[in-house]
């Protein structure tokens, strides 16, 4: 068996153009889920799954997300003079469960340079990619939470995973769309091809990326052999399927919902699904949710 990954980067350094004109000024990755901004949420999820150095690569107008996980001695005294001392712990403990790193993408030249970014910082070794854009739903009916599955498939097999999740058909062109072979008795694919963003009539499957993965170090060289692509950005998927040309790339099919938060519906549902969750906000939300049904009846 293989062992643990990691390291892994989160590329957070995207324009956002999706969900302008909010992200003219603020990251999305910062976007709040109740009480916590969506960067948090990915980070849980990779500390959880047993990562333990995470570069997340930022760009202009992110600095929210380097101050959201560094200390803040000013708010922290304030919260303890009130005697919040409970407060005032979870907020310096924010950037303390993992090693985290910085690094800036200068030009927005699209998510496979970004993933490049992280070259020296993974090395030779094996690495997990979670979009800072991203909330894996942790309620998963057998309990593992999101990269925790891609783990264990990694130390079974031993070769590159991606998360896939079935989509509609008119969906499809939202995604980068695997194709391939199902490996027998288990939720595992081996695949052959992956098309980015594809015509509903052009698209091999409905199985769709969704936003977490593990690497071989391999895949910066097939970054580095990739022109630039659909959109004129560098994309993953290229380089994924030179990848897939030369070693094994599997792809896990997984129930657990995404949420793309960089899509507004997404982000809403995604809000809304939390604060039903949350102690806090759970009561009122659900009576409001009720009062609008009644309206509309
Ligand atoms: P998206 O495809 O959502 O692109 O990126 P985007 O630019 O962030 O948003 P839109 O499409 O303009 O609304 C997927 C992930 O890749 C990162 C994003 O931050 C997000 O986590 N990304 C994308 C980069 O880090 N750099 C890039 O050049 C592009």
């Amino acid at each position: 068996m293989t062992g643990q990954v990691k390291k892994a980067i989160i590329p957070a350094a995207g324009l956002g153009t999706r969900f302008l004109p909010m992200t003219k000024s603020s990251p999305k990755e910062m976007l709040p889920i109740v009480d916590k901004p969506v960067i948090q949420f990915v980070i849980e999820e990779a500390v959880e799954s047993g990562i333990e150095d995470i570069l997340i690569v930022t760009g202009r107008g992110k600095r929210a997300l380097e101050d959201h996980f560094d200390y803040a001695p000013g708010l922290e005294a304030h919260l303890r003079r009130q005697g919040k001392v409970e407060q005032a712990e979870q907020v310096r403990a924010i950037g303390a469960r993992a090693n985290i790193l910085f690094v800036r993408q200068k030009e927005q030249l699209g998510l496979g340079d970004a993933v490049r970014h992280g070259r020296r910082f993974v090395g030779d070794e094996p690495f997990a990619l979670l979009l800072g854009d991203t909330i894996i739903d942790p309620g998963h009916p057998q309990g593992l939470h999101g990269l925790q599955e891609l783990q264990q498939v990694y130390q079974r097999h031993g070769a590159s995973v991606v998360a896939v999740r079935r989509v509609d058909a008119q969906m499809v062109a939202r995604y980068g769309i695997v194709d391939g072979r199902p490996v027998e008795g288990e939720h595992l694919y081996s695949l052959e091809r992956l098309v980015e963003k594809p015509e509903p009539e052009e698209a091999p499957t409905d199985l769709a990326i969704a936003g977490r993965y593990i690497f071989t170090p391999q895949i910066f060289d097939c970054i580095d052999r990739c022109a630039a692509g659909k959109d004129g950005e560098i994309q993953l998927t290229d380089a994924m399927n030179l990848l897939a040309a030369q070693q094994p790339l599997q792809a896990l099919l997984w129930q657990a919902r995404r949420y793309d938060i960089g899509n507004k519906a997404d982000y809403v549902r995604c809000f809304l699904d939390f604060a039903l969750r949350h102690p806090d906000t759970r009561e009122a939300v659900r009576a409001c949710l009720r009062d609008m049904d009644a309206d509309q009846a």
